[in-house]
């Protein structure tokens, strides 16, 4: 019954679904990246903003603390995060949030039979707000359906990355990296920006290409093996968009004419027969003679862990952000927290 129910839900189209994840005009859930308009960004940045001064002094992290001292959150990360993980049980707990956690499923009543969904359905009985991290494309959606349309008792869902889809926080993290990279250079707009890797099963990419598509006059630059190449729905979406892009195969084509570039690792977690080990993944990766061309305002990026995609030599450049993005990722889930329990006008109580 449920099963069918959700069959005929989730083979409609996103715009359709997407309503169930909103409540009062306002997201809820946050599963998609394309659940993000301009505005909510640029609202959900500057809350960023206001949370990273008012940590500055003790009285404004005391205050912090006080804003959902009320609240709890539960972190079902069934797939390895280091990141990711520690960022959101952090963000919680500046704002004064209790967490708990279930980061294997060997742990939990799964192996005991328990379908996912009585999983998730207990989880709303104890706490205020889950984030869900899964291997499996979608199990995010479905357990924000669930509570949605199935349940008397529903709390926001974050995705914290499921399967090769989405990672829509990491993503807003990334674009608030941008956005504090070009401050001084009008913006994110128009700027070309190449994505580096495995395209294909990186969930990153997937979810940043949504967010660029908001920044009139970006062009983005795939560079990807072929076996690898960015996915036929998130082109098409760019398409629609009116987002300009072109493919390469290699990051010596674009080293020098672009003003940002997004490694990624191979995720050959996701291998269905070894097919990762006949790539030569080094036309991917940032070399040490790469520097030397790289002009002197292309900031680097790369949502890590890293392998080999960037020469640690690059790491005390000033334009090396990826440590930069890791801190950044706190503030920005706290700020997206924050807004999620419609609480960020108490921050115009501050001290
Ligand atoms: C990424 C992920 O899990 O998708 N890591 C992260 O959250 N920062 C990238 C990756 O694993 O390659």
């Amino acid at each position: 019954m449920l099963q069918s129910r959700w069959q005929s839900f989730s083979q409609q189209p996103l715009d359709k679904r997407l309503p169930v994840f909103e409540r009062h005009g306002r997201l809820y859930d946050v599963i998609f990246a394309q659940q993000f308009n301009r505005s909510d960004l640029d609202q959900l940045f500057a809350i960023t903003q206001r949370l990273q001064t008012l940590a500055q002094s003790k009285p404004g992290l005391d205050f912090l603390a006080s804003l959902l001292l009320d609240k709890r959150a539960m972190l079902f990360f069934v797939q390895p995060s280091t990141r990711t993980f520690l960022s959101f049980q952090n963000a919680c707990h500046l704002l004064g949030m209790k967490s708990s956690e279930i980061r294997n499923s060997f742990t939990s009543s799964e192996v005991k039979g328990e379908s996912q969904e009585d999983t998730v359905r207990m989880f709303a009985s104890y706490v205020d707000l889950i984030i869900v991290r899964h291997f499996e494309e979608g199990f995010a959606e479905k357990a924000a359906w669930v509570l949605n349309t199935e349940s008397d008792q529903s709390v926001p869902i974050i995705n914290g990355g499921s399967g090769k889809d989405q990672h829509p926080t990491q993503a807003l993290l990334d674009v608030y990296t941008l956005q504090q990279a070009f401050q001084n250079a009008g913006g994110i707009n128009g700027k070309r920006i190449a994505l580096v890797g495995d395209l294909k099963r990186g969930r990153t990419v997937r979810s940043l290409c949504h967010l660029l598509a908001l920044y009139p006059g970006v062009e983005i630059a795939m560079v990807a093996p072929k076996e690898f190449a960015m996915q036929q729905d998130v082109l098409l979406s760019l398409h629609q968009q009116g987002v300009r892009y072109t493919t390469h195969d290699k990051l010596d084509d674009v080293i020098s004419s672009v003003d940002a570039i997004y490694c990624t690792r191979l995720q050959d977690e996701y291998d269905a027969a070894g097919e990762s080990a006949a790539i030569d993944y080094k036309n991917f990766y940032l070399r040490d003679d790469h520097i030397p061309r790289l002009s002197s305002h292309t900031v680097v990026m790369h949502p890590f862990p890293r392998r080999a995609e960037i020469t640690t030599a690059f790491d005390r450049d000033p334009r090396a952000l990826y440590w930069q993005q890791a801190r950044n990722g706190m503030w920005v889930r706290a700020a997206l927290i924050l807004y999620l329990f419609q609480r960020e006008t108490w921050l115009d109580r501050a001290p």
